[in-house]
């Protein structure tokens, strides 16, 4: 491996999503790991398939997907774990085993039971387990890193290097090391660990005080060659560090860092998007590099100096992620090949010629009520009009009655089985009342726990994208829909979460790393 290339490994798959409520189906994640190939990552971590059955499942059909990119399983340090993983990872061209266990005081104490030796031991059995499986490719994780003794984290990274492993993965789980101690704990490992300088050193972080990106661009300024993130930075708790805000930080101030990404980043906009609209976890506005807000400009100066100069205020082209600016203007008018020739220009692939019918249908009708269709609203109606989950009711009209004298009061019809459905509600507001008028219909226990509505573009015209989420015993689903009727776009993404949930398939309680 070149001393200046630095090899990006998503855990999109893996660690974000265990963000609380991003729960992908098998179909999805296929979806984002063939957006991830073309983005260009080294490596997609897939799953941790003794979790569930669909873990196992996307692991193994992702490493049948996928050409040259490493696919990678977690495991924890257990040979049945370690197994199962080298199954679902058969079929991959590249396979990867990532194993491992806790190397500070609370983890040992607490959560293993173990002594320093014991838990040295397990890991090294578990690193030789996996060679004898014939694995080359053994990525070592030191859960909790940022807080061991560095003299102990140097031991069992000797012992696992001398036992197979190939990559040393130094975790800051728990997000709590500045960047400066972060950098020195990768120096320390180059200087006290032999053989470390002949495997990879690789960074995983988490944001629990907003230094995830911060502490891996020190890993890397201090030896890392591998970063761990995800997209959109998404991940337990406050989140892993951030594919986007990494690779960009690193091809925007190369001339600081002397390090080379192989990302293609012209997709990462795109691949942003998909995240989002498949995990239901929306981007902040002002996120760095993919927010909406990221290449805004408001004062009146900026905006002056931009359309002077665009690096008078611009450190990053919009265009080389992806943001591209339509020349085309699509409105009522335009035709099949018009809107098939934009898809085409902003990156989205769709697969039957039925999907572009579906998406042509539904962009008429919004084009019908707007007169222009922005690449956003275009985006918004991609990913209404595609969906992998099965559409056990589908919306075919909904109606409302409210006002501030008026009973909020709506009427539904669904379509189930080849037939329509219908009845009625009132609530404390419309959208309540669709909601109380659908559960008449469906059926299916759960507690609406969030809701928020954002609008794709500007303007009074412009489409309301909802998203929602339920929770029914400890899982959560999340519908999304975009419409410049805010009601029916409630509604269609109420009856998506519902179709997920009865989907069974979708709902699998989040993995948890319980070592032993
Ligand atoms: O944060 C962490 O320590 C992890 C490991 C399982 C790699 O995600
Ligand atoms: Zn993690």
């Amino acid at each position: 491996m070149s001393k200046t290339r630095v090899h990006i490994f998503d855990t999109t798959l893996r660690d974000g999503e265990q963000s609380p409520g991003a729960s992908l189906n098998v179909e999805e994640k296929l979806e984002i790991a063939r957006q991830l190939e073309k983005l260009g990552v080294d490596v997609i971590e897939a799953g941790f398939p003794i979790s569930s059955p669909g873990d196992f499942e996307a692991v193994r059909r992702i490493s049948a997907l996928v050409g040259d990119v490493t696919v990678c399983g977690l495991t924890r340090a257990r040979e049945k774990d370690i197994d199962v993983a080298w199954d679902a990872l058969r079929g991959a061209k590249r396979p990867r085993i990532h194993t491992g266990l806790g190397v500070s005081k609370s983890h040992l104490q607490h959560k293993l039971k173990m002594t320093e030796d014991q838990a040295l031991e397990v890991g090294v059995n578990a690193v030789r387990h996996a060679r004898k499986l014939g694995c080359e490719d053994i990525e070592y994780f030191t859960e909790d890193s940022g807080r061991a003794e560095p003299e102990y984290l140097y031991r069992v990274l000797e012992a696992v290097i001398k036992a197979g492993a190939t990559v040393l993965n130094i975790p800051d789980t728990t997000g709590y090391l500045t960047p400066e101690e972060y950098g020195a704990l990768f120096r320390g490992i180059l200087e006290h660990v032999p053989g470390s300088e002949n495997v990879t050193l690789s960074c995983h972080c988490h944001n629990d005080l907003g230094m995830a990106t911060a502490n891996a661009l020190a890993a890397v300024r201090n030896g890392a060659r591998q970063i761990e993130c995800t997209v959109n930075g998404i991940g337990e708790r406050a989140g892993n560090t951030s594919l986007e805000e990494v690779t960009m930080a690193l091809v925007t101030r190369r001339d600081s860092f002397g390090l080379d990404v192989g990302l293609h980043t012209e997709e990462i906009y795109n691949t942003s998007r998909m995240v989002s609209q498949m995990t239901g976890i929306l981007v902040q506005p002002n996120k760095a590099i993919v927010g909406a807000n990221a290449f805004a400009h408001s004062s009146g100066i900026h905006q002056d100096g931009v359309l002077k100069e665009r690096t008078t205020y611009e450190i990053i082209d919009p265009k080389s992620i992806g943001i591209m600016e339509s020349k085309i203007i699509l409105s009522a008018r335009s035709g099949r090949h018009g809107v098939r020739h934009r898809l085409e220009e902003l990156g989205i692939t769709f697969g039957p010629a039925d999907e572009f019918e579906k998406i042509y249908e539904r962009f008429l009708k919004v084009a019908d009520s707007k007169k222009v269709v922005y690449d956003e609203d275009l985006k918004a109606i991609v990913s209404d009009s595609i969906t992998t989950v099965p559409q056990t009711y589908e919306l075919e009209r909904v109606q409302v009655a409210c006002g501030d004298n008026a009973i909020p009061t709506a009427t539904v019809e669904l379509r189930h089985d080849g037939k329509v459905m219908r009845d009625a509600d009132t609530g404390n507001g419309p959208v309540d009342a669709v909601y109380r008028a659908i559960n008449r219909i469906v059926r299916v226990p759960n507690d609406l726990i969030e809701f928020t509505v954002q609008s794709v573009t500007e303007g009074i015209d412009a489409m309301a994208d909802v998203t929602i989420r339920l929770r029914s015993d400890s899982n959560i689903y999340t519908g999304r829909s975009a419409h410049t009727d805010i009601v029916v776009a409630s509604a269609k993404a109420y009856v998506q979460a519902l179709n997920k949930q009865l989907d069974r398939t979708s709902g699998r309680p989040v993995p948890m790393l319980d070592h032993v």
